[in-house]
């Protein structure tokens, strides 16, 4: 079963790449391009306004009573057996980082 899940998570994860790398010729490292692709690929699941959908809220509300460094691990590691797939492999460490702070102060630095 957790073999399966972890099938269709690659392949959602496979889906999810070229919208990854469209984001820009900046690529993700550009504040536009990180903040679309939050509002894109996490919105995917967590809707365009992070208020939630197929995963939760991620509103700077929902989120206060996390950790900094769970959160960024939480984005680079997914959370298993769930659809949330780890963004490790798109994203880098200093990304991850800049998307916890993004989501815990509304604001993309
Ligand atoms: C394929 C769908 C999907 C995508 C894409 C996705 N998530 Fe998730 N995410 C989920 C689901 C489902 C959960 C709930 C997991 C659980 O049951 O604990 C979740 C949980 C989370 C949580 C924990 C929230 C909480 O309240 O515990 C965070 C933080 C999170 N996702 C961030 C992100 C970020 C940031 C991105 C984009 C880089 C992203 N997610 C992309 C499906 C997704």
């Amino acid at each position: 079963m957790a073999d399966i899940r972890h099938g269709i998570t690659v392949a959602a994860l496979a889906l999810l790449l070229p919208c990854a790398a469209a984001a820009g010729p900046a690529g993700a490292e550009g504040a536009d391009a990180l903040q679309r692709l939050v509002h894109q690929d996490c919105g995917s699941c967590h809707g365009l306004q992070l208020k939630g959908g197929l995963g939760p809220e991620l509103t700077t509300e929902a989120l206060q009573h996390y950790d900094r460094e769970v959160l960024v691990s939480v984005i680079l590691n997914g959370v298993p057996d769930t659809p949330m797939p780890p963004w490790r492999p798109l994203l880098s460490q200093e990304d991850a980082a800049r998307i916890a702070d993004y989501l815990l102060s509304g604001e993309m630095k």
